[in-house]
């Protein structure tokens, strides 16, 4: 079973300057939270309290003010700082010693998930005994994302990073599930030639020991990402309708640690006077009536 996370907070988002020059793009607003609530509450989802935080070099204390050492909402918060964005696989370099001698599971902190079932699915992949195991969904725009050719079904023939002539619309999401041998695999990689340890070289290391299983997230599933400005305004929009409509939050973080038991209502209390007078208060106070 997998009890230990990571979040990759980093990276300069430069695609959304003048937006992340003093702020961390993980921490702009996706409709009424901070983005990272949104990877953060899949980690949760699979039923992961142990999370490490990969942030830049100097902007540690704007993750901590919000997220503090997770007590609040019944997980544990660590961080690290990483001095420049040297690519993907680096995290488990930086989070060898959070790793330990355990498995790990990894979300970008910019990546967006919602479905119906999700939860099962997250609930299984956490189950993973031994290689990796990654999430796939198909995309218009083959040439932005990490692609996998998959033959069958089944058979992980290729992964290639943005290729330009992609036979396969299949992209590789930003959660992965690994196994302990991800940091000796992660060390072992050679910078590319944009100079940076890449995730697809990562998972190739597994795909050629034949330790490499991909999940389809399935069509009721949605992946958005928020990389580009627009994308980053249709996955606030996509919230904002849900939400809207349903009077059911996404992502929110203590809702999740209340239905698993990890809190009590005295901790909900706490968020609400941490909070303020908001809406997002207010919700909790309904969770609580
Ligand atoms: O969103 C899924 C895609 O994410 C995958 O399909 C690709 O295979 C994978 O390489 C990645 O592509 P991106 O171009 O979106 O990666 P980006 O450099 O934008 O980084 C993703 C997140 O990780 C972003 O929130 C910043 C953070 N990051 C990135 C790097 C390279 C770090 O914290 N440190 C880093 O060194």
């Amino acid at each position: 079973m997998i009890k230990k996370g990571i979040i990759l907070a980093g990276g300069y988002g430069t695609r959304m300057s003048p937006l992340t020059k003093a702020v961390n793009k993980q921490l702009l607003p996706i409709y009424d939270k901070p983005l990272i609530f949104y990877p953060l509450s899949i980690l949760m989802l699979a039923g992961i309290k142990n999370i490490l935080i990969v942030v830049n070099k100097g902007q540690l204390n704007q993750f901590k003010k919000i997220l503090q050492n997770g007590k609040r909402i019944g997980i544990n918060i660590s961080y690290i700082e990483q001095s420049k964005p040297r690519g993907l696989p680096d995290a488990f370099i930086l989070g060898e010693k959070f790793i330990g001698k355990d498995k790990v599971a990894m979300v970008l902190g910019d990546n967006f998930f919602y479905g119906q079932s999700l939860t099962k699915k997250l609930k299984d992949c956490v189950k993973l005994n031994t290689g990796c195991k990654i999430l796939v969904h198909p995309v218009v725009r083959p040439e932005l994302y990490g692609i996998a050719n998959i033959k069958k079904g089944k058979k992980i023939v290729s992964i290639k990073e943005k290729p330009k002539n992609s036979k396969s619309n299949l992209a590789i999401t930003g959660l992965y599930f690994f196994d302990n041998k991800v940091i000796e695999y992660s060390k072992a990689l050679r910078p590319s030639k944009r100079n940076e340890l890449e995730i697809v070289d990562l998972l190739n290391k597994y795909r050629k020991k034949n330790s490499l299983r991909a999940e389809f997230l399935g069509r009721g599933g949605a992946w958005l990402d928020t990389g580009s400005m627009e994308d980053y305004y249709n996955t606030s929009i996509f919230v904002s309708s849900l939400e809207n409509r349903q009077g059911l939050k996404i992502a929110c973080l203590e809702e999740i640690a209340l239905n698993y038991n990890w809190i009590n209502r005295n901790k909900i209390k706490e968020s609400i006077n941490f909070y303020g007078n908001c809406n997002y208060s207010n919700y909790l106070k309904k969770l609580i009536k």
